[in-house]
């Protein structure tokens, strides 16, 4: 048993649907989410630099008593993942673009995935594609300039839109059915994709099994919070705060919003 909270990072609020999904499966746990906003986006940053932003984040949530972290961003799992492994103890989840189930499930054998450059162009997800979906065509979208608008709260903007025509057309003439959402971002982006994709076309993110991994892994390492003690959840920028608590606003949780230097 562990009273110490669950540490979550990205490299901005993309993570926040990361923390949903853990808030929902284990409202008992205390949890600390730091976006990394000032240095949002990470994707198209070399892969030294996510490494180096990634141990940034995770000596920060350690400092603080962390029991695990959860890496909630498609980004720096991809790029960094193993390197934090091999230089931390405490266990270390990562979230990766859901590209299994979706080649498993496919019924016209075409996928698009939507993700950054960092990500698109790792070894792990061009390891994770070819043991998946190789007899599945894969469209793999970059998506360049939607995380500096989320960021930046424009998720209904003009600007927005153009942007999403511009990257799902090529997959909706492909036929693709599913949709995978490779940056964790983009899963605030639902209703907008929802209205240019045709029906048929399934959306998915990995955040409900990246909170069932890290309960699972709580459980084995008996780090779960089965006290009395109440849980706290707090979230830290490093930028101002008015776009997180636009984010969070809605959540009807308890929680404390803070500008903090990391
Ligand atoms: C980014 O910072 O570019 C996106 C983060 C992600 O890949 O989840």
């Amino acid at each position: 048993m562990n009273a110490n909270p669950i540490g979550i990072f990205d490299s901005g609020l993309g993570g926040l649907s990361v923390w949903e999904a853990l808030y929902d499966l284990m409202p008992e746990e205390s949890m600390l989410y730091l976006a990394d906003s000032k240095y949002a986006p990470y994707g198209h940053r070399p892969q030294s630099e996510i490494i180096q932003l990634s141990i940034k984040n995770m000596d920060y949530l350690l400092e603080k008593g962390c029991k695990i972290v959860v890496v909630a961003c498609n980004t720096a799992t991809t790029n960094a993942i193993e390197i934090l492994r091999q230089s931390y103890s405490v266990p270390i989840i990562g979230i990766e673009p859901a590209i299994k189930p979706a080649a498993l499930n496919s019924k016209t054998g075409v996928v698009g995935v939507l993700a950054t450059r960092g990500t698109l162009a790792s070894s792990l997800f061009t390891k994770t594609a070819a043991l998946y979906a190789k007899d599945r065509k894969v469209i793999e979208q970059y998506g360049d300039g939607l995380v500096t608008l989320i960021e930046a709260g424009e998720m209904q903007s003009d600007q927005m839109h153009q942007l999403l025509l511009e990257y799902l057309n090529p997959m909706i003439s492909a036929g693709i059915d599913y949709l995978v959402l490779g940056c964790t971002h983009y899963s605030f982006l639902r209703p907008q994709l929802e209205e240019i994709l045709p029906k048929q076309v399934k959306i998915i993110d990995a955040a409900n099994a990246v909170a069932k991994q890290t309960r699972s892994i709580l459980e084995k390492q008996n780090l779960l919070n089965q006290g009395a003690q109440r849980p706290t959840l707090r979230f830290y920028t490093n930028k101002d705060i008015s776009v997180m608590q636009r984010f969070l606003q809605a959540h009807p949780a308890d929680k404390i919003i803070q500008q903090v230097d990391f």
